[in-house]
């Protein structure tokens, strides 16, 4: 699974993008070790890093993001907002799934395809959508 950075994805926003670069820098080098091929316990470190990752810095990210949206009074934070609260509803369940089951195969296909296409989607669609409301505004102040 490749997951890069490319122009197509930048909002325009510096804060927002810089931190969405760091997302797909930290999930690609954690794609990139080749989990699935890895001995069990190692499988379980390494994926353990990544849901933790997931549950930190990603939801920073939220924030950061929901609070520009309310600072500028974005028309349509509810419906950004209901997506970024069904990411963290599909991480929970990915979080509950690791701890009961450890790195299963299942467990390791399905963050990966959390942490990639989910994202991916959402700043193709939804972020940039945001950023193109926010920008003339945030230029004003
Ligand atoms: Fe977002
Ligand atoms: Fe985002």
């Amino acid at each position: 699974m490749e997951i890069q950075w490319s122009d197509s994805l930048a909002t325009g926003v510096d804060k927002i993008d810089n931190q969405h670069k760091e997302i797909f820098a930290r999930i690609s080098s954690l794609i990139n070790l080749d989990i699935e091929n890895m001995e069990f316990e190692k499988r379980e470190v390494e994926l353990h890093k990544v849901l933790r990752f997931l549950g930190g810095y990603v939801i920073d990210h939220f924030k950061t993001e929901e609070e520009f949206m309310t600072r500028y009074h974005y028309p349509n934070y509810d419906d950004h907002k209901k997506e970024h609260m069904e990411f963290l509803k599909s991480y929970s369940a990915l979080v509950r799934m690791f701890e009961k089951d450890g790195a299963t195969d299942l467990i390791v296909t399905a963050t990966q395809n959390q942490a990639v296409d989910w994202l991916v989607k959402h700043i193709k669609d939804t972020d940039q959508k945001m950023a193109y409301y926010l920008k003339p505004k945030m230029q004003k102040t």
